[in-house]
């Protein structure tokens, strides 16, 4: 008889020439627990996150065992109601994608078992996704016609990056960060104006009743590459608020979250739109948390304007962490012949980018 790892790869085989196919994608990489069923990489059918946001709050950041255990505690009725949500059978499912990295660990086995067990139990193929991956895709879902080639700039929690994406699932890397990430500056800064986590949307926040009126450092770090650094405007920051603190001034928060969310902004959309000059390509897809920032989207969004560049950015409810952008990510790794995973699966702290 036939094993279930034998059938998964004749299903995914086949899955490669339907016309119609229904991925159910799984995330549970950091603190939202969330299940989607998207029809054909594009069409939502349903998307539940359930966050810890309020849970992470009161300790200032996400505690990983904490989070692993909310996972569990959540994944269950979440998958429910995002069956239920999309109005399909089990039996509609043809398969499962899931987040396998990166990630919390801990976090990252929760989804990454259920999904084992739930390709198992409907005897259908497990497609493993790279989270960044996941990021990019979302894009599909906005935007329905848009296709590779393109530019991405990729900004996350975890990661920054500008990268020439030919075809699906393809890309090569025009420059990184070569220290922070753009939302872990976020993060920082917030954490030391005294805002509470999620840091990256309250920066965004404050910044809008303040002024840009603080030079941090100045403006040509790895200048003529399209490398990013943020270490040192996180750090120029830090001194500026404890310098401050020390004489006993108060902190003037919104103009420090304009300022350094100004400095931050013009590095990330100069650098984006340079990469679009050097390969000509003119679309510009941002992913990634960050993607949520509404002065981000403005600067994009006038910049691109002026070099004649098309905009892409996903709707602001798949900016962050979502199980959508994973389901959407699934159909085109299944449409590639890519990411088939066996009941062996296991979770990765870093992927390649
Ligand atoms: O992409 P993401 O969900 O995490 C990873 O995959 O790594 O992004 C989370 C990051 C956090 O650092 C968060 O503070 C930031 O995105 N973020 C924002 C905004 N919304 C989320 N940063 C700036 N402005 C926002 N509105
Ligand atoms: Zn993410």
């Amino acid at each position: 008889m036939e094993s279930y790892f034998e059938r998964a790869k004749l299903k995914f085989e086949n899955l490669k020439n339907k016309t119609d196919v229904i991925v159910l994608g799984i995330e549970s990489s950091c603190d939202e627990t969330s299940v989607s069923v998207v029809r054909n990489g594009t069409e939502l059918l349903s998307n539940v996150v359930s966050s810890q946001i309020d849970i992470h709050k009161r300790f200032g950041g996400v505690v990983p065992e904490v989070a692993s255990r909310n996972h569990v505690m959540a994944i269950e009725n979440v998958f429910n109601e995002a069956v239920k949500e999309a109005g399909i059978k089990l039996s509609d499912i043809d398969a499962v994608a899931v987040t396998y990295g990166a990630g919390l660990i801990g976090a990252l086995l929760v989804g990454v078992n259920f999904a084992k067990a739930l390709s198992f139990g409907l005897d259908v193929p497990l497609i493993a996704v790279s989270h960044i991956e996941g990021h990019i895709s979302a894009n599909y879902i906005t935007h329905k016609a848009l296709k590779p080639p393109f530019i991405c700039l990729l900004v996350s929690g975890g990661h920054t990056a500008l990268l020439k994406v030919s075809d699906y699932l393809e890309h090569t890397m025009l420059g990184t960060t070569i220290d922070d990430s753009v939302g872990e500056a976020f993060d920082k800064v917030a954490r030391i104006l005294g805002l509470e986590y999620p840091g990256g949307p309250n920066v965004d926040k404050f910044a809008k009743l303040g002024k840009s009126n603080i030079e941090f450092i100045k403006h040509d770090i790895l200048k003529g590459t399209l490398n990013f650094s943020f270490s040192g405007v996180k750090t120029a920051v830090i001194n500026y608020v404890h310098n401050l603190e020390q004489k006993g001034e108060s902190v003037n928060v919104p103009d420090v979250a304009a300022s350094f969310q100004s400095f931050v902004v013009k590095e990330l959309t100069e650098k984006a739109i340079s990469a679009c000059k050097q390969t000509g390509l003119k679309k510009l897809v941002v992913a990634g948390g960050v993607s949520a920032n509404s002065y981000l989207k403005e600067r994009l969004t006038e910049l691109c304007k002026e070099n004649n560049i098309e905009l892409y950015m996903p709707e602001l409810k798949l900016c962050t962490d979502n199980a959508a952008m994973i389901a959407s990510a699934g159909y085109y790794y299944i449409k590639k012949g890519k990411g088939l995973a066996g009941l062996d699966l296991t979770g990765s702290a870093t992927v390649a980018l």
